[in-house]
């Protein structure tokens, strides 16, 4: 069944496993971007590659056959609306420039969608980062989402911002991560916290640490805290669970941590 899905971070790490396991389904995807044109320049795309890489993003048992690569090249560029007329088989995207941090824009994009995925994080230089990305986005996501009626929500956290209360974290960990990524991890714990207070079905996935190695459908899931010495997972596998994590009831209201 195809579905509207409403993607925040699109031209991130996470987001672009997203965005072409979202396409290369046949969903149709309204995405917020700062830069849209930083979209063509994703390699997950399947417009953009030789092979079809979005199979090893995307949940392996919905990939029944190869992905059709496109044909020709999709043109990514600002713009309302860029129909995938030459890609038959992959969805249509439509892409809204705009921060996730104007209520309006946010708005916009989830209006109309079965489903949301929310991968953003903060990016450049500490400096010019808004210290409060993720909570002042999650926000503007939760009531963007309630006046539209969009229930579903899946969206990235961190497993850090919560080892303190992991028993299975040692105790020198635990004194070490949460100092080093202080602001980040306050940022992350009230973006969850808004999240969790909202009537909407979420689902908070928490990533230990991302690399970025291709997709193996084989990483530990764990209720709240990472799986007992996992230490890593890749971007293109949280894509992945995030994907499963759609069709699948077990981690609504939950806040499953990923780790090999
Ligand atoms: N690094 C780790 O080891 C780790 C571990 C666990 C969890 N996490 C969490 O994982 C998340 C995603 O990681 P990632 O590596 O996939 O992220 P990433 O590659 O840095 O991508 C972040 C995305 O957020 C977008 N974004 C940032 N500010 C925005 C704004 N104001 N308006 C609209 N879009 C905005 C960026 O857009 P632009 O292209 O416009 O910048 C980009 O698409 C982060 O929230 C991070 O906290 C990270």
């Amino acid at each position: 069944m195809t579905m509207r899905i409403a993607l925040l971070g699109a031209t991130g790490g996470i987001g672009g496993h997203v965005l072409a396991w979202a396409l290369s389904e046949g969903h149709d995807v309204h995405v917020l971007a700062r830069r849209p044109e930083l979209l063509a320049r994703q390699p997950q795309l399947p417009a953009r590659s030789a092979g079809p890489p979005a199979r090893s993003a995307g949940p392996p048992a919905r990939s029944a056959g190869p992905l059709a690569p496109a044909e020709g090249g999709r043109v990514l560029a600002a713009g309302r609306q860029i129909p995938a007329a030459d890609t038959p088989a992959l969805g249509r995207l439509t892409v809204t420039a705009g921060d996730s941090l104007d209520p309006g824009s946010v708005a916009e994009v989830v209006a109309g969608a079965d489903a949301v995925f929310s991968a953003l994080g903060p990016r450049g230089p500490r400096s010019t980062r808004t210290p409060s990305l993720l909570a002042e986005s999650a926000a503007n996501l939760v009531a963007g989402m309630d006046r539209a009626g969009v229930g579903r929500l899946i969206n990235v956290s961190a497993a850090g911002a919560f080892i303190t209360g992991d028993p299975d974290t040692g105790a020198l960990i635990k004194a070490i991560i949460p100092r080093v990524f202080a602001a980040a991890f306050a940022d992350v714990r009230e973006m969850e916290a808004a999240i969790r207070a909202s009537n909407l079905s979420w689902t908070l996935v928490r990533p230990t640490r991302l690399v970025n190695h291709p997709a193996t459908g084989r990483y530990r899931v764990r209720a709240d805290y990472p799986p007992p010495g996992g230490r890593k997972v890749s971007r293109a596998d949280v894509a992945h669970f995030m994907a499963l994590a759609l069709t699948q009831d077990a981690w609504l209201h939950a806040a499953p941590a990923l780790a090999y």
